[in-house]
């Protein structure tokens, strides 16, 4: 069976004979004429006029039978504007790299790349396009060592440095995973990529062992990294190794490595416990620009976020200090978000954004998370599903500082009732800057929303959207409806649930 197989090409240039509606372009060739393709040439293919009405090229009469509207005949005259391309596994064939021999294309998108010959159609595409390749995407691809070192010596070339700044694997494994270390030349990639600016591997079951391989290779190639995402991955334990000596850099990542550049940081859904959170204290040091962690979908727990307060405190006063945290889904209690919101207020330079979505913190975190609104930078504050209740909100409205510097806060899935449309209401007024508001599953009542209502009469402030779905009892109801007056570039502020019942009902069984 053939599943959905696309080759999706993207052309960039404007002088095609003076046809300038080519310039951004796709090409897209449906799964039927896939099918095509393992009885002929791909060349042959004929392009049907929906796709070349889309990529703005108007075929004439005479192109209908002729060669015109082959495929052959747009990858050799149009082929070298083509800037992007994605591809599938069937796709990878020799005949492609013919097809595309004038091409300079600057992203790769592969797709469920499982097979030898396969690798060989990506090879050559690779080797074709080595000079202008900046990004580089494997989708659920299936690598045996053999295969990943073939890819990664295509692209490693002992004398001249590849100009790949973006580098990811999603959803695909690759065979070492699960031992100590990837195929050596995986390191020659990594290391002769002076250009590498991101590297991305989500869900390639990589484990803790490989995990810390790359990040030893990483801290001794002085890349100028920006963004590191190793996610999805169970790689809990994976720093279990470093040293711990206080004042001295470990010996294991050696003296004066550090991953300089490095300002995003994404370990989230990587199983990480308190430990691995005690010991990733002693890995963040070495990245003196991080600006950005998101460490959601890990169960630290109190202990964890706990153990890696001492980095914050530091964090937050660096040079370049770290201004977005993200730890939703951490399985975090009060006392530990208490802990961390108060070590975050002492500081020079406060948080920008925040996120400790979906942790059971009950209502008593709203006293200090009501100090924190009030902290000049903090911007966006994700605290959905924190089980907040009437009380919280009343609490949260009862201790909001006079002037609220948020942009965006998400309060959905709260219970928070007909307080929360109350605390809406105040926030709306005191916080000018105000972009975005979620509160949606939050059972508030019709009557509740007159109070919302007066606030956006009284306001004139930026408020672009008040989402208030799933609330049930709002729909067909007339205050919910004297909402939608408010607009803002002629669409509603307010979105209420409309009259057909959730598709996705909120339960509220805890
Ligand atoms: C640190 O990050 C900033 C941007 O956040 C960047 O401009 C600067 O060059 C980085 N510093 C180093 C040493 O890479
Ligand atoms: C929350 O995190 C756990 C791991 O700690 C994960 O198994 C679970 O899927 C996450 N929940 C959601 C809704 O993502
Ligand atoms: C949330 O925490 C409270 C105590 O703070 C506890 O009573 C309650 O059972 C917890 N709820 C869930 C769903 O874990
Ligand atoms: C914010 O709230 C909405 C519901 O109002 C939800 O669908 C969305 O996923 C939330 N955003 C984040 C980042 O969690
Ligand atoms: C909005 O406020 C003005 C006073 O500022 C008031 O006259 C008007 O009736 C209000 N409109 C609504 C729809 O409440």
């Amino acid at each position: 069976m053939v599943l959905a197989h696309l080759l999706t090409m993207r052309m960039i240039g404007s002088s095609f004979i003076g046809k300038p509606t080519y310039k951004i372009a796709w090409m897209k060739l449906q799964r039927e004429q896939c099918f095509l393709l393992l009885m002929g040439h791909i060349g042959e293919l004929s392009i049907s006029d929906s796709i070349l009405n889309s990529i703005g090229y108007s075929a004439t009469k005479a192109d209908s039978c002729s060669k015109l509207r082959t495929l052959w005949f747009h990858c050799n005259k149009f082929g070298r504007y083509a800037r992007c391309l994605r591809l599938s596994n069937v796709l990878c064939i020799p005949e492609i790299s013919g097809l595309l021999v004038t091409s300079n294309l600057r992203a790769m998108v592969f797709r469920s790349i499982k097979c030898k010959s396969h690798v060989d159609g990506v090879c050559d595409l690779l080797r074709q396009n080595r000079d202008t390749l900046k990004s580089l995407e494997f989708v659920h691809c299936r690598f045996s060592s053999t295969s990943f070192s073939q890819i990664c010596s295509c692209i490693f070339l002992e004398a001249e440095p590849h100009g790949i700044k973006s580098f990811s694997i999603k959803s695909s494994s690759v065979a070492d995973g699960k031992k100590s270390s990837l195929p050596a030349d995986f390191v020659s990639f990594l290391s002769s990529g002076r250009s590498l600016e991101s590297i991305h591997l989500s869900d390639t079951s990589i484990g803790s062992k490989c995990a810390k391989w790359i990040l030893d290779t990483l801290l001794k190639s002085s890349l100028n990294l920006i963004t590191l995402e190793i996610s999805d991955n169970d790689i809990r334990g994976w720093l279990s190794k470093v040293d711990r000596r206080p004042g001295e850099c470990s010996s294991l990542l050696g003296p004066k490595l550090s991953l300089k550049s490095l300002s995003i940081l994404n370990l989230r859904g990587c199983n990480l416990c308190q430990d691995d959170a005690e010991d990733l204290n002693y890995v963040l040091i070495h990245m003196p620009n991080l600006t950005s962690l998101d460490l959601s979908d890990n169960p630290l727990e109190d202990e964890g976020i706990r153990s890696l307060i001492p980095y914050f405190v530091k964090a937050f006063e660096k040079a370049s200090p770290i201004s977005d945290v993200y730890l939703q889904n951490c399985s975090l209690s009060c006392k530990g978000v208490t802990e961390f919101l108060e070590s975050s207020q002492t500081l020079r330079e406060p948080l920008n954004s925040l996120s400790v979505a979906e942790n059971n913190l009950s209502s008593s975190v709203a006293a200090p998370l009501a100090i924190f609104l009030g902290s000049p930078g903090v911007k966006a504050l994700n605290i959905e599903a924190i089980g907040l209740e009437p009380l919280g909100f009343q609490e949260l409205e009862k201790k909001m500082p006079k002037d609220v510097p948020l942009v965006r806060i998400n309060m959905s899935k709260n219970r928070g009732g007909s307080d929360c449309a109350s605390f809406i209401s105040k926030l709306i007024m005191q916080a000018p800057d105000l972009v975005v508001v979620d509160a949606g599953y939050n059972f508030i009542l019709p009557e509740a929303l007159m109070t919302v209502h007066d606030a956006l009469n009284l306001s004139t402030r930026k408020l672009r959207r008040l989402d208030l779905t799933g609330n049930i009892r709002l729909s067909h109801s007339v205050h919910a409806f004297k909402l939608l007056e408010y607009h803002v570039h002629g669409k509603p502020i307010v979105i209420i649930p409309s009259g057909l019942p959730s598709s996705v009902p909120y339960d509220d069984d805890p």
